[in-house]
């Protein structure tokens, strides 16, 4: 669909990819509901996207957030949903804190949990639910727990929900490689294919445009991954024992 006239909710609009996506659909033409919990980086995002765009606060680590903002959304209203909101410490599983790991699991997992839940009613025949996973989530990397379970469980839960929803609703599964934002200012190792919001904001609007459940880019970086997921183990694993050793060996 062209997003000229369409009204899209993005839950996770105040930074990086989904801030990005913002601006350039308000560039589009469309209609905005932008949450994340930082309300004046969202009241500053709506000022730069003009009149068309309206704030709506949401913590989805809160019970109750989501539903509360979903309920001020006439039924049927929306042309499409976009959950962006996502947290990342990245660490190796015996170093990981349980709080911190809570919360991720809270927001990264049980948040798209909610989201799927409470936005299908509020899109209108043949809108679009766009879930973020991540091509971290086609492979369990060394040191990137406990972010990467959490989007391996997303992708698996946009595969359900595809054919789950059809054909009311149309499900988008999203897998970015690594996309310059605050969250992948955490990495300290140089990141391959690395691009900019705008350039993922503008694969995904191409991508909701085309017919594809799963949107991935760069290409080049995640046909890598998976070819790496294709293999079978006895090599997969090998080549990623490569990966995420530290200095001291571990
Ligand atoms: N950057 C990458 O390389 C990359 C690669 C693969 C996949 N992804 C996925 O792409 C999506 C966007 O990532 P990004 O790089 O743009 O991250 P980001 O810059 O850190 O933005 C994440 C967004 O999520 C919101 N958020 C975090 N916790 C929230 C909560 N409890 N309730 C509501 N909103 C919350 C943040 O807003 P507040 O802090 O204001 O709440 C922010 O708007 C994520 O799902 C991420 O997993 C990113």
């Amino acid at each position: 669909m062209g997003f000229a006239g369409t009204t899209v909710w993005i839950i996770g609009a105040s930074e990086g990819i989904g801030a990005a996506l913002a601006r350039a659909l308000a560039q589009a033409g469309a209609q905005l509901i932008l949450s994340a919990r930082n309300k004046a980086a969202l009241d500053d995002l709506a000022a730069r996207c003009g009149a068309a765009a309206q704030v709506l606060p949401v913590d989805l680590a809160t019970a109750g957030s989501l539903a509360q903002a979903a309920a001020t959304i006439g039924p049927g209203s929306l042309d499409a949903v976009i959950c962006t909101a996502a947290l990342y410490d990245p660490s190796r599983v015996e170093d990981m804190d349980p709080e911190t790991t809570a919360r991720l699991v809270a927001v990264n997992l049980l948040g798209s949990f909610e989201v799927a839940r409470l936005a299908p009613p509020l899109l209108r025949d043949g809108g679009q639910l766009v879930l973020f996973g991540s091509v971290a989530g086609y492979f369990g990397l060394p040191g990137g727990q406990p972010y990467s379970a959490t989007k391996a469980a997303v992708n698996n839960l946009a595969e359900s929900l595809r054919i789950e929803l059809a054909p009311r609703v149309d499900v988008r599964l999203v897998c970015p490689g690594f996309v310059a934002t605050r969250l992948t200012a955490k990495n300290d190792f140089t990141m391959p294919a690395i691009i900019t919001p705008d350039d993922a904001a503008e694969a995904v609007i191409r991508g909701l445009q085309g017919r594809a459940f799963e949107l991935h880019f760069p290409k080049r970086f995640t046909w890598a991954i998976k070819a790496l997921r294709a293999l079978p183990y006895a090599l997969s694993l090998r080549l990623t024992r490569r990966l995420g050793v530290k200095p001291d060996g571990r």
